[in-house]
């Protein structure tokens, strides 16, 4: 029994930390794209309402900046959002 509580916690474990986003911090701020704290966050809720609807959320480490680029502005469409929008998402997701 005690071994089955294990089990379960280390699973649960490894799936909590796949499956989490990160929170933009003052480290990412400017990282690569020039953003504010506050843009970034923007960015991380606009991802994770508009992008999880049509399949799960993608995986920010996927890919790299050029194609997030590239996929951001065939997918924020399909989501209705805008350029500004589109813009902070790829912030958020350049940035990590
Ligand atoms: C209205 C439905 C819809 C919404 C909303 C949506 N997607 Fe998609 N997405 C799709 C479909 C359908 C595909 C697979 C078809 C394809 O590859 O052309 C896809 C595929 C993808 C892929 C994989 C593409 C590849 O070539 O591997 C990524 C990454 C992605 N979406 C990111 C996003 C992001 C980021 C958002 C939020 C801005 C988003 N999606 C919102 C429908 C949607």
């Amino acid at each position: 029994m005690k071994y089955i509580l294990i089990a379960i916690t280390i699973i649960s474990a490894v799936a909590c930390t796949t499956s989490k986003l990160y929170t933009p911090g003052e480290k990412n701020v400017n990282k690569v794209e020039t953003a504010t704290l506050a843009e970034l966050q923007q960015g991380r809720d606009l991802f994770v309402k508009s992008c999880d609807k049509c399949h799960k959320l993608p995986k920010i480490d996927s890919r790299n900046n050029e194609s997030w680029k590239k996929v951001i502005g065939f997918m924020a469409p399909k989501a209705k959002l805008n350029n500004d929008q589109a813009e902070l998402i790829y912030k958020y997701v350049a940035n990590r």
